[in-house]
């Protein structure tokens, strides 16, 4: 199995196709808006703690869990089990992280698709295509069908391409390209009337607000989102790395990514509703909350756009096509994992595997389109809400329960023979067993009373 798999070509491919993974429309979508609402650099206080203590030691449990069996996500859960019981819980644990990471792809390629619609309205409205324009943005069924159909062609083109020719390669083109963005987007935002209210309203901390368990809930299952964690997208990208690399410091690295851009995010973001507002457009809702996520994205951001002529439609198209990439990046990372399955466990070619996984991907987005109102929702509470904390439980027990110390202990000796004596070694695998579970296993009831 070990000899036609693919592996990442160098280390920085590694970090920019995981960071990849992790920066999605999660970060710029629901992040910035959450801080405001909730506390402001109180928030990011208790997001990064959080993001470090908590998401970094499953993030690493995944990618040493993954590099050690260099198999799918089935086959190194049930590899690591040491008796009947624990092989069919880790087997049944696989093949759950393949049926939520399907889930969460097919609602994150309708709201990609609405991105790539987007992107694709400004340029054509200046061209005088006004009304395919329209047509782009519009809520029409047929409309949410073919641009979700685009993108997923887009997601399952890459990942035939294999792991060194698809994912790292369209990774190390994208990441780049989405981070210059942003920080040109929000250098120039800064600029603009009303940018500094929302900076202010970003930056000054108020640390009444961040006491409440529901926000630290909350802060814990954007970051669980945030980090692509428990559905097996780590672990597979983990099973892709080299042994000579030294996983706690790339895992770190990731780490710091992902929370950085959400940061950035932050300074785009902020400033940008302050700048509408400033220009009549309304950005809190009837409660008195910011407004945030599709009202924001789709509603307060366009509204903004029209009323900065030729500028708006650089901006919004550099905005939108910033959106467009950072969904890429995750969602082929989410097509990997059953793709990485179907090959090992019967022997496809990448090819077909991507384009059946993909095809019933798209299928599923398709069945959610004809039944928006009942099923949008609903698929994303189920995979995200409950899905990937019960996930990322199961994992943190595997790897802190099931797996031999020793086993462990050698994985990451690979590349630190003086791993052992490290803080690492001391803290990480305490956690993983004990506190990671605790605390997860709290959101997860909280998120079913
Ligand atoms: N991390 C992505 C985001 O922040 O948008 C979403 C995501 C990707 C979730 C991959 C889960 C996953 F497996």
């Amino acid at each position: 199995m070990a000899a036609n798999r693919g592996q990442f070509g160098s280390r920085l491919g590694f970090i920019f196709a995981a960071a990849g993974s992790a920066v999605g429309l999660g970060n710029i979508w629901g992040f910035p808006t959450q801080a405001a609402s909730n506390g402001g650099a109180a928030f990011l206080l208790v997001y990064l703690i959080l993001a470090f203590a908590l998401a970094y030691p499953v993030l690493m449990a995944e990618l040493i869990l993954g590099r050690y069996t260099h198999g799918n996500s089935v086959a190194a859960l049930s590899g690591i089990a040491r008796g009947p019981v624990t092989k069919v819980i880790g087997t049944g644990t696989g093949l759950l992280g393949i049926l939520v990471a399907s889930m969460i792809l097919s609602f994150y390629g309708i709201v990609a698709g609405w991105m790539l619609g987007y992107t694709l309205s400004y340029p054509l409205d200046v061209v005088g295509a006004s009304s395919a324009a329209d047509w782009l943005t519009g809520f029409t069924m047929p409309r949410n069908l073919i641009l979700m159909g685009v993108f997923m062609l887009m997601t399952i083109a890459i990942i035939m391409g294999g792991v060194k020719e698809g994912i790292e390669r369209w990774s190390s083109r994208l990441m780049p390209t989405l981070i210059i963005t942003l920080i040109a987007l929000a250098a120039y935002v800064l600029t603009l009337e009303g940018a500094m209210t929302g900076l202010r309203v970003y930056l000054i901390p108020d640390f009444s607000k961040i006491f409440s368990s529901q926000l630290i809930l909350s802060a814990l299952g954007s970051a669980f989102f945030s980090l692509s964690l428990g559905v097996g997208t780590m672990l597979v990208y983990g099973s892709y790395i080299s042994d000579k690399e030294h996983l706690p410091s790339i895992g770190a690295q990731v780490a710091l990514i992902d929370v950085g851009i959400a940061v950035l995010a932050g300074f785009l973001i902020l400033p940008v509703m302050y700048v509408a507002a400033e220009r009549g457009v309304e950005i809190f809702s009837a409660s008195g909350a910011l407004l945030s996520e599709d009202t924001l994205i789709l509603t307060v951001l366009p509204e903004l756009f029209a009323t900065m002529g030729t500028v708006g439609v650089a901006l919004a198209t550099a905005f939108f096509s910033l959106m467009t990439i950072a969904a890429l990046t995750s969602s082929i990372s989410i097509l990997e994992v059953p793709v990485a399955f179907i090959v090992e466990r019967f022997d496809w070619s990448r090819k077909k595997a991507a384009v059946v996984a993909g095809g019933l991907i798209a299928s599923m987005s398709g069945a959610i389109i004809l039944d928006f109102e009942n099923l949008f929702g609903a698929v994303i509470a189920l995979s995200t809400r409950y899905g990937q904390p019960l996930l990322g439980l199961l994992l943190c027990v595997f790897v802190g329960w099931v797996w031999q110390r020793n086993t462990l202990l050698a994985e990451l000796k690979k590349n630190d023979p003086h791993v052992a004596e490290g803080l690492f070694w001391r803290i990480w695998p305490v956690y993983v067993r004990f506190v990671c579970p605790v605390i997860i296993a709290i959101i997860f009831y909280r998120s079913l009373v």
